[in-house]
């Protein structure tokens, strides 16, 4: 489904990614592993069409999308849950599932997408009339996976959807996107917390400083030296 192959991306002088190759095949959960700075956000960038790359080729269902605009990539089924949320906070919360629903391939089935939101989220159900901005971290990041979805993606690219959230709401964000997954989404997922994304990921990439230095299935990742040493303190 999705093809990352060689990817190179410099912010001025600096390396933000070198020679980065990835798959997800439809219906496959992929992790990305790596220490602040590594390069995880710079490479969803890239493939979402919010940075450039310098080298390099990103395909989604065939098609070449290297360097296409946002708009182009999410119309071809491409969804991003960004770090830090970016819910608009003076709207509703029904109005800003509503603004996910704007690109042409999601507006004609706006209401039913909308029902199976809720249904997936059922605080946001409840909360349908209030100000985004007064929902709470958790509240917030359900808003900008339903607003997402709204979308229409075939392929989500999480960053980061557990940060700041409390432990329970960190398992409600893994619950939710274990049904994504059964119902057969493409998942991208980069999370600070390593244990539960590759137990949760079919497979997963190690990032080190721009560089792929490990890939492997999820249970392989969880049992190398390199990753219990670096990234989960054993
Ligand atoms: N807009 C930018 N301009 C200049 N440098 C940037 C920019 N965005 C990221 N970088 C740099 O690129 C490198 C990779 O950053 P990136 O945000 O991709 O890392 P990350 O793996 O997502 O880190 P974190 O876990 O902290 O979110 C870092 O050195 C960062 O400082
Ligand atoms: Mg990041």
């Amino acid at each position: 489904m999705l093809t990352v192959e060689t990817l190179d991306l410099f912010y001025g002088d600096a390396q933000a990614l070198d020679g980065v190759s990835l798959t997800a095949g439809q219906g496959e959960i992929v992790a990305i592993v790596g220490a602040n700075g590594a390069g995880k956000s710079s490479l969803i960038r890239s493939v979402h069409g919010m940075q450039t790359p310098s080298a390099g080729r990103v395909t989604f269902k065939g098609a070449d999308i290297t360097g296409w605009p946002s708009h182009r990539v999410c119309e071809l089924g491409v969804g991003h849950v960004a770090e830090g949320r970016q819910i608009f906070p003076n709207l509703s919360v029904l109005e800003n599932l509503e603004m996910g629903a704007t690109l042409k391939r999601a507006r004609g089935a706006m209401a039913a997408t909308l029902r199976r939101v809720m249904a997936l989220f059922p605080r946001l159900d409840e909360r349908r009339r209030q100000a985004a901005g007064t929902l709470s971290g958790g509240e917030q990041q359900m808003l900008a996976i339903g607003r997402c979805l709204m979308g229409q993606p075939e392929m989500i690219m999480f960053d980061e959807p557990s940060l700041g959230l409390s432990p329970t709401m960190t398992q409600e964000v893994f619950r939710v996107i274990r049904a994504l997954h059964e119902d057969g989404m493409t998942i991208l997922l980069v999370e600070q917390n390593v244990m539960a994304s590759l137990k949760l990921a079919q497979r997963g990439y190690v990032l080190e400083n721009g560089r792929v230095v490990l890939e492997g299935t999820g249970q392989a990742l969880l049992d190398s030296d390199r990753v219990r040493q670096a990234y989960l303190g054993l």
